[in-house]
């Protein structure tokens, strides 16, 4: 019964609603899935990407996560062959004109559910992207073992599934609108969401949460996948975890890294100290209670064995420096040396020191440039300040830094070894 139902939402309720003539404005980036995330936290900054790249798009909707990856893998020329898949046709159709305006090649639609993925015989994946679809299933540690099954020994996985904590409230209004009206038909459902939306006291839970706001922002649809769903849930960092390792992978990262880190809220040593003897997972859950506002979790994964060779290290003096958002010259630009950077997430807002060397180093990241040639050329240019010794302490704390915001990874040059 509730399969029918989530298939028939999402044919009534492409979520999210997006119009392919948008295509030719705008590429909408994000995680997971963006070509330097997988790069850094699945294939160590090493993939040659001139060799082929089979991914899959598990439950890709209306096609963000999908129009993204086959753009930047066409942007480098990646030979790539990408297999999208979903139970909606009104999601495939609108993510195929998508596809169709940017005159991309390489991508295979399919109308399956995941579950029926073993039958279609499509063969094993470089990289499967499952963002915003496990929470759905019946079952969702059945599908991610499906998924693991899919992918080769060297391949990896990038998650999206709801977070408990930053969508509190939003189960009680689920239970409360099936009280209201679970027989009705869609549209008079979504008639008693919106006069319910209009009434609700100022203390429901769902009306405090601030960072709720998919149902003002992405219109019936909107509400429909946010108060309406027939079948969703929400993980803790442990569960997600837990669902992870359940499948034979291990988690490589959550996004973005600073927002599961304590020391991005607390700066109270005593506070910080009982947790320094915990696992990054375990911290990560810490930082998810303090926080309260992680409404979803981004997570890569890869099969357990090669868990410990899969994330990309920055002593690497041959890795390339890759920069997501605005370019590196343009970052510099606002950055006073030593000054700090604000970042906001989800009502948030955080600020956090840089070196006095950010600056020149962001600015001398062109996606070309190595680590180690990086440092060549700040010393050509004043070869006192850097000395090998200080360009390694600011390169690692730029590092550190831009990485954690979810700004700076590492890899190969497009087109190289
Ligand atoms: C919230 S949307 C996310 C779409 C897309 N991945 C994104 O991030 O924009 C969830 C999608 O999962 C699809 N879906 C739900 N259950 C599924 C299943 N069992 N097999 C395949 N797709 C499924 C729905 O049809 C819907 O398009």
């Amino acid at each position: 019964m509730s399969e029918d139902r989530v298939r028939e939402q999402y044919e009534a309720y492409p979520y999210p609603p997006r119009d392919p003539r948008d295509e030719a404005k705008r590429l909408i980036e994000g995680s997971p899935s963006d070509r330097r995330e997988i790069d850094h936290y699945v294939f160590a900054g090493r993939r040659d990407w001139r060799a082929p790249f089979r991914a899959l798009i598990a439950g890709g909707g209306t096609g963000d996560g999908l129009v993204m990856l086959a753009q930047q893998l066409a942007d480098i020329g990646c030979p790539a062959e990408i297999h999208y898949l979903d139970l909606s046709h009104a999601s495939r159709n609108i993510a195929e004109a998508r596809i169709r305006v940017r005159e991309l090649k390489s991508v295979t639609f399919h109308h399956s559910a995941i579950e029926s993925l073993p039958r279609l015989g499509l063969g094993r994946f470089d990289y499967i992207d499952c963002c915003g679809v496990l929470h759905h299933l019946a079952d969702p540690a059945a599908g991610l073992r499906l998924l693991a099954d899919a992918l080769s020994p060297e391949g990896g996985i990038g998650l999206m599934v709801y977070g408990e904590l930053g969508r509190s409230g939003v189960y009680p209004m689920q239970e409360l609108l099936r009280m209201l009206g679970e027989s009705e038909p869609a549209e008079r459902r979504l008639e008693l969401a919106k006069r319910l939306l209009r009434q609700l006291p100022a203390t429901n839970l769902f009306v405090r949460n601030p960072v709720l706001g998919d149902h003002l922002r992405a219109g019936d649809a909107g509400i429909h996948d946010l108060l309406l769903h027939w079948r969703d849930r929400a993980y803790r960092v442990p569960e997600l975890i837990a669902l992870i390792e359940g499948a034979g992978l291990a988690p490589t990262a959550l996004i973005e890294p600073w927002r599961y880190d304590p020391a991005s809220y607390l700066a109270d040593p005593k506070l910080l100290a009982p947790l320094g003897a915990a696992d990054r997972w375990q911290r990560a859950a810490a930082a998810e209670l303090i926080a309260g506002n992680l409404k979803t979790h981004i997570a890569y994964a890869v099969p357990k064995a090669r868990a410990d060779r899969a994330v990309a290290d920055p002593a690497d003096p041959g890795a390339v420096p890759l920069l997501k958002g605005e370019p590196g010259v343009d970052l510099a630009r606002g950055l006073r040396p030593g000054g700090r950077v604000t970042v906001k997430a989800d009502g948030l807002e955080a600020r956090f020191a840089t070196v006095t060397g950010a600056g020149p180093i962001l600015a001398a990241i062109d996606g070309r440039r190595s680590i180690a040639e990086i440092g060549k050329f700040l010393a050509e240019q004043d070869s006192k300040r850097w000395t090998s010794a200080h360009f390694a302490a600011e390169f690692a704390a730029t590092y550190r830094l831009f990485n954690a915001l979810n700004r700076l990874f590492l890899g190969r040059p497009a087109g190289a070894s």
